[in-house]
């Protein structure tokens, strides 16, 4: 299946980034979130980091320009009219399993009855997602990583309700998509969240107790154990309500202290730091 039309479901960080994936490699793109206000500054953050990305010459400004044209929003969350005729829906919402459910419950009435009807969700069970849908043979966990456009993997998650030809359509897009795939079964956190969340809640335990700064955590990680990125920053690129939203649904599935979200983690995000999108999380952002 070649999949020529997109809806995209939630235009925040990740839905942004995976509709800017989409019009770029020749998609044509619905963006839905609550209001016309959030989309269309969506939409605009998308169009400047096209931008910069021809003038930095990564991208040649008429793909640039081709995929800006390939956007459009709507705001229409409670009909969802405007993805009815889409060969496949990513939805990237809150965590939150109450308003995903309600999500797929809705993209099972109104979108046509071959979508591909695919969550981006870190932690939630998909199976619920799949069976509120009414079409659990179409649903697929396609895990994008953050930023979309930077970072090229895409765990592919199955449900014992999945079928073949769903798991190949979705492969064909992502391949579409020139992402590099991974297939893992409905669990909570998959591969990559599985082990960066009690990576990250233990380099937040160095911090809260005291044992070395933000900075010297992270630099350890980057210089000594050469990773990209330090796990307090992380973190923050994340979005710590985010970070914390996928940890309950880990420790509630799983149980273990090691995916209980910190103290740190949790007062910080009572406070509104939430990280780089709110200016100010673990560090501090101008
Ligand atoms: P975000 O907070 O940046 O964006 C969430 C968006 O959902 C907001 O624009 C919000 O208005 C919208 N939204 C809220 N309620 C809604 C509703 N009822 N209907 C439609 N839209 C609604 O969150 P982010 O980081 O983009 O995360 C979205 C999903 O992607 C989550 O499932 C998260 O687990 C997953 N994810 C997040 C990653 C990250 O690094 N932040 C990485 C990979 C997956």
């Amino acid at each position: 299946m070649r999949v020529e039309r997109v809806g995209v479901i939630g235009a925040g960080l990740m839905g942004s980034g995976i509709a800017q994936v989409a019009a770029y490699h020749g998609c044509d793109v619905t963006l839905v979130d609550v209001d016309e206000t959030r989309v269309a500054k969506a939409i605009e953050g998308i169009r400047g980091r096209l931008a910069r990305e021809a003038e930095r010459g990564r991208i040649s400004p008429e793909s640039a320009e081709a995929a800006a044209e390939r956007l459009r929003g709507a705001a229409d969350i409670d009909e969802l009219r405007s993805v009815a005729r889409v060969e496949a829906v990513i939805e990237a919402v809150v965590e939150d399993i109450d308003v995903k459910t309600r999500l797929f419950r809705r993209l099972g009435e109104v979108c046509r009855p071959d979508a591909l009807l695919a969550s981006n969700t870190s932690s939630l069970p998909l199976s619920d997602l799949a069976a509120a849908s009414g079409r659990p043979e179409r649903v697929i966990g396609l895990h994008f990583f953050n930023p979309p456009w930077a970072l090229k993997l895409v765990e592919i998650v199955s449900t014992a309700s999945t079928t073949e030809e769903t798991l190949q359509d979705a492969l064909q897009f992502c391949q579409q998509l020139d992402r590099v795939t991974v297939q893992v079964k409905d669990t909570p956190g998959f591969i990559a969240n599985r082990l960066l969340v009690p990576f990250i809640f233990d380099a937040i335990e160095l911090l809260q107790t005291g044992v070395a700064s933000a900075e010297d955590i992270d630099l350890a990680c980057r210089v000594g154990l050469n990773h990209a990125m330090g796990p307090l920053a992380t973190a923050d690129l994340i979005g710590l309500d985010t970070l914390k939203a996928i940890a309950e649904s880990m420790f509630e599935e799983y149980g273990e202290p090691r995916f209980k979200a910190p103290t740190l983690l949790r007062r910080l995000v009572s406070l509104g730091h939430l990280g780089r999108k709110t200016g100010r999380g673990f560090f501090r952002y101008g």
